[in-house]
């Protein structure tokens, strides 16, 4: 099979998508105007144009405004929507999707309003595209531990619908450890951990987020590979790496799509795959990071297919839906 034609038709999992980062400009010029919110930019292209980030935290500070003409249920709904329609289109049969609730609370949106609009978003791509999804909620790392806390209690009434914690915003000076206590406490009460290290930040935050946080994913952990102790346990343990290629390049994590470690990580055997992060704002979606580090990396069609049984593997679905999309893949 032609290279092209194997990555648009295999199925995938995203394990690595923050939905406030899928919010194009179209709809957000839509639902600004719907709200009658004032944005600071005159037309889509004005929007488009801002997108000129350097590192982590020029992109949040853009990130977070764009998220703010978010208000009604509906307006949550058309998001996910408008991303589950993307998945349709690049084969991505399951999505774990990452939500920030603190970026709506703290702008005084109830939890309910965005929780519903997702739930509701997910149960349509079930029944129209056969997509299954589950949602994992982020603390934001930037804030205290006193207010994941209170997020985390916010969350109750809706915990059977949230798959795991995660934590991301801004890396550094935000270490894993401080969130230690919430992350316990969620692991008590039942939730899968997944956390952001090693993407601005050093290899000692994916240490921390392994042993102090206790894991079950890494979000990023491409700097990982500066400590060969680290990526031996990784490669040990199986542990996932939720990589980001187009999301490493806009935001200066490499210089260039050519220093990718993202098949050296692959032909070291730890488990990494392809995640699109902050599509709308890093410059595609699943298929354009595949078709991005094909290129760039002279990726074979087997390594192509092994990104893609990894999706399935680091998912939380079962074995038994593993099974069946690795087997799939497999009589590609
Ligand atoms: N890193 C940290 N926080 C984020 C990101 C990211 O890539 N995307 C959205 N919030
Ligand atoms: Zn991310």
């Amino acid at each position: 099979m032609q290279q092209l034609e194997l990555i648009r038709a295999i199925p995938k999992a995203e394990l690595h998508v923050h939905i406030e980062g899928t919010f194009e400009p179209e709809l957000m010029f839509e639902i600004a105007q719907r709200n009658q919110i004032a944005i600071p930019y005159k037309s889509i292209e004005e929007i488009r144009e801002a997108y000129n980030f350097h590192n982590l935290q020029s992109f949040l500070d853009i990130y977070y405004a764009g998220a703010a003409v978010l208000i009604h249920e509906q307006d949550f709904y058309d998001l996910a929507w408008a991303y589950f329609k993307k998945c349709h289109e690049d084969q991505v049969v399951h999505t774990e999707i990452f939500f920030d609730p603190q970026t709506h609370t703290e702008r005084g949106v109830a939890f309910a309003t965005f929780f519903n609009g997702f739930m509701r978003a997910c149960a349509d791509a079930k029944t129209q595209f056969g997509i299954s999804s589950h949602l994992i909620m982020c603390f934001l790392r930037h804030l205290s531990e006193e207010a994941a806390f209170e997020t985390l209690a916010q969350a109750q009434a809706f915990k059977d619908d949230i798959i795991a914690v995660g934590l991301d915003s801004s890396e550094l000076g935000h270490p894993p450890e401080k969130f230690e206590r919430v992350f316990a406490e969620a692991a008590q009460q039942g939730y899968l951990l997944v956390a952001h290290a090693g993407e601005e930040g050093p290899a000692e935050y994916v240490w921390q987020a392994l042993d102090v946080l206790k894991v079950n994913r890494i979000d990023h952990g491409v700097r990982s590979e500066e400590d060969p102790v680290l990526l031996e346990r990784l490669r040990a343990e199986a542990m996932p790496l939720t990589v980001c290629p187009l999301s490493n390049l806009k935001l200066c994590v490499v210089d260039d799509m050519q220093q990718h470690n993202i098949q050296r990580l692959l032909q070291q055997g730890l488990c990494v795959m392809v995640n699109s992060d902050d599509p709308s704002y890093f410059g595609g979606y699943m298929n354009d990071n595949f078709i991005a580090i094909a290129e760039a990396l002279n990726l074979s069609n087997e390594e192509i297919k092994q990104l893609a049984i990894n999706s399935f593997n680091a998912s939380f679905i079962d074995s038994d839906q593993k099974t069946k999309w690795i087997e799939k893949i497999q009589q590609l």
